[in-house]
């Protein structure tokens, strides 16, 4: 009898979880068993550390580990590792890391690392009364949070300044003790969190013992304490820039000047019209993301940022700015990057951990420095393939590769269709109909000459 509900399963061993799961969720509980076995590592040190980071797991999810060699950026040489399942995302970016190689590579720069976090809380009394102890108050955390603060202190990070914010004009009672921090080489989620809990634990505290405020006012309701995902100044500037000549010409169609003017009106485009400034950034993300994921960061933390800072005046747009000032073509973007180099999975998983070798063991600013060129590189060479070519050319033959192995195609057989769909469309039907007639010879190929040839 199938089961589909369980008490107790994180209980199970992981023989047991995957036991329960390919006995009531598999039509064929034996190979699946084998197979989802098979991903796990031999290497059983990893093995237990991978194990270690999500519950309940049965299998490891395996994504390919890609690197974009011949970055250039701040006058250092880079090969990005890259974690996406995406096809042409690693290629665009090693695309465009190559162009700009010989045209002063990629240059950044650090706004600010300022991390956020807020004790949300209700309060009825006279605002005023707050405000005038509010002093006080900062006084009463910075002595109670001190020994948290201690080690992030030491490496010259901690709360830079508490702010009280009023919100009861939109929710009756609603305050803020919002936190700014310096966290240094961590993410800091821990550190702000810790912070933040103790803070809320003194505020309820120090409002008791206020013996001067009526007895509802000594009473503080502590809805939340959290950091905020939203750091606009955990901000990098990455930029390339060059004069419009050095650009060159584009597919043969477009001079360099044409296709600095598309490039701008593109990235314009992105500023004005939301649903493709969605699209704009998406792809920017395609870069961030795969670079955040292969160092081990939180990777909705920073697509949370960058969609909020996104939409800072009001409406969501463009990351991204475009400029020919006085011949020279700029192309820059600005984004806030809250990431960790030490802590976290950085220094727990084992490819994460290869992945700051490869890069030079990169601190928390470098890293942010990387990871915005990586998107901008991104950004890149999408727009300049779709106000040239289009992108779907190159993308297809990306894609030709993954659905050849779909259907298991051999290697001569990849040989001839690549060779084919060189000037074909690809679609899944047109490369399966392909290989049935290679297979049922309506096509001849031989493996001297896999040129492909209709009979
Ligand atoms: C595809 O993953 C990303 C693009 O759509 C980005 C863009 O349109 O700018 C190519």
């Amino acid at each position: 009898m199938e089961k589909k509900t369980i008490s107790g399963f994180s209980k199970l061993s992981k023989r047991g979880k995957i036991s329960w799961i390919v006995d009531n969720f598999f039509k064929d509980p034996e190979n699946v068993m084998r197979e989802l076995k098979s991903y796990w590592l031999d290497n059983e040190e990893h093995q237990q550390i991978l194990d270690g980071i999500s519950e309940n797991s049965i299998s490891n999810y395996v994504l390919p580990y890609s690197v974009a060699p011949n970055f250039l950026l701040n006058g250092k040489h880079y090969a990005v590792p890259m974690v996406t399942e995406e096809s042409s995302v690693v290629a665009a970016a090693s695309s465009a890391a190559k162009y700009w190689l010989t045209r002063g590579g990629f240059h950044a720069r650090i706004i600010d690392t300022e991390k956020i976090g807020h004790i949300h809380f209700l309060w009825t009394g006279r605002t005023e009364l707050l405000q005038a102890r509010f002093d006080q108050l900062t006084e009463h955390i910075n002595r109670d949070i001190a020994p948290i603060c201690r080690n992030m202190n030491a490496r010259g990070g901690g709360v830079r300044r508490i702010e009280l914010k009023d919100f009861t004009g939109q929710m009756a009672n609603y305050y803020q003790l919002m936190f700014y921090f310096e966290t240094r080489d961590s993410m800091g989620a821990n550190f702000i969190n810790s912070v933040l809990e103790q803070a809320a634990r003194t505020l309820d505290k120090f409002m008791l013992a206020q013996e001067d405020f009526d007895p509802s006012e000594r009473e503080v309701d502590v809805l939340m304490s959290i950091l905020s995902n939203y750091t606009p100044d955990c901000l990098v500037e990455a930029w390339v820039e060059c004069p419009v000549e050095d650009l060159g010409s584009s597919s043969g169609k477009f001079t360099p000047h044409d296709l600095a003017r598309r490039f701008c009106k593109a990235v314009r485009i992105a500023k004005i019209d939301p649903y493709r400034a969605t699209t704009h950034n998406k792809g920017i993300f395609n870069g961030i993301d795969a670079v955040v994921i292969a160092t081990g960061n939180d990777f909705r933390a920073i697509e949370a940022d960058g969609h909020t800072y996104a939409s800072r005046d009001g409406q969501y747009r463009g990351l991204s700015d475009c400029s020919i000032t006085d011949g020279i073509f700029r192309f820059s973007l600005r984004v806030p990057i809250a990431v960790g180099t030490v802590g976290g999975l950085t220094s727990l998983h084992p490819v994460a951990k290869r992945s700051f070798e490869l890069l030079g063991h990169p601190d928390a600013r470098e890293l942010m420095c990387i990871i915005a060129a990586t998107g901008l590189a991104q950004n890149f060479a999408a727009i300049r393939s779709l106000v040239t070519t289009g992108i779907q050319k190159g993308h297809m033959r990306m894609h030709l590769g993954n659905i050849l192995n779909q259907l298991k195609a051999t290697p001569v057989e990849k040989e001839a269709a690549i060779e084919y769909f060189d000037t074909e469309t690809v679609s899944f039907q047109k490369v399966r109909e392909f290989i049935e007639n290679l297979r049922t010879r309506k096509i001849r190929v031989s493996p001297d000459n896999p040129d492909p040839a209709w009979s």
